[in-house]
């Protein structure tokens, strides 16, 4: 792990405690889906069988950690729509994005549907949710979460994000892009394949075209929220970089949002807009989950 991350070691804080982090096994959380059911019942209905969840106390109160070796995927309450395993800092995404109920909303990239799911959460099932996923293969499971959690207001489109037609405006995005995954990569997990690093030699340039398509999607006043699963900054602050020099973009700052690490200010030779520090950088020596990075940006009225 140092080796593929060295490269990193002048804005990752604390780096020693970083790599130490990745030899640690993910923590199990879930979250509960108040779609259907409420933390209370559920935590009862776990405990009877000897579960115990521990609450994660973000701003709202649907994160729990369960034991490690729990598969919640195999529990009666997973089938009935009750709980959903999710990073934690994949929760955190929606929270930021905080849509309002009765708004409309775009999620560019949305399969598997965790992010979609907690978004139709925060909005009651109200409003409507465009679930948009390019490949085909990823339908059926995005389909299968929103039935399952009992997401009511959203429809599912195939568009590629970076050319999602300009028909419609929304008032919330959320462009969760595909990356190269590095925030995923601990204990003995690194790099799924060699085509990984192939992968990401075009992803950038497909990220910023996703970035800008998303922008012209947003209404006067509208929020989007830009999310990798990565550290790289060719893909994070790069990105965002080149959404400021192209459109006049706000970055609102991450008010709120516990150990959250600014953006960095430049890699290898480029310089970045020193708005980009407002968005935040989820190491997983402070936060304990995937590690992540987002922006939240808006459109001026
Ligand atoms: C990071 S994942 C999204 C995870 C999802 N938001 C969630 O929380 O469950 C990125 C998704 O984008 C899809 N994707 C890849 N290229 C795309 C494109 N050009 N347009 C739209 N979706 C794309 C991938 O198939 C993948 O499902």
């Amino acid at each position: 792990m140092r080796q593929l991350f060295s490269e990193y070691q002048e804005f990752i804080p604390d780096f020693d405690s970083f790599l130490e982090s990745l030899r640690r096994p993910l923590p199990n959380h879930l979250r509960v889906n108040r779609l259907k059911t409420s933390p209370v019942s559920v935590i009862g209905m776990l405990q009877e069988k000897g579960i115990s969840l521990t609450p994660v106390h973000i701003s709202e109160d649907t994160v729990y950690e369960a034991p490690r070796a729990l598969l919640p995927g195999k529990l009666p309450e997973y089938f009935l729509g009750y709980i959903h395993p999710q990073a934690l800092t994949s929760c955190v995404a929606s929270l930021v994005l905080a849509p309002r109920p009765n708004s409309s909303v775009l999620d560019l990239c949305a399969a598997p549907g965790g992010k979609t799911s907690h978004l139709a959460q925060l909005m009651d099932n109200t409003g409507i949710i465009v679930a948009n996923e390019l490949h085909s293969r990823r339908h059926a499971p995005l389909s299968h979460t929103l039935s399952r959690l009992g997401v009511l207001n959203a429809v599912q489109t195939a568009y590629q994000a970076q050319e999602f037609p300009l028909r419609h405006s929304f008032d919330f995005i959320m462009a969760d892009v595909p990356c190269s995954g590095e925030g995923r990569w601990r204990l003995s997990r690194g790099p799924d394949t060699t085509e990984e690093s192939r992968y990401r030699a075009g992803i950038a340039e497909a990220q910023k075209r996703m970035i800008l398509r998303g922008f012209d999607l947003l209404k006067r006043e509208g929020i989007m929220a830009y999310c990798t699963c990565t550290y790289n900054p060719a893909e994070n602050e790069s990105v965002v970089d080149c959404l400021l020099k192209h459109r006049d973009a706000e970055i609102v700052p991450l008010d709120n949002v516990p150990a959250v690490e600014p953006g960095i200010a430049q890699w290898e030779k480029e310089k970045f807009d020193e708005r980009v520090q407002r968005a935040g950088r989820f190491y997983p020596h402070r936060v304990d989950s995937v590690g992540f990075f987002m922006a939240r940006i808006r459109k001026r009225g």
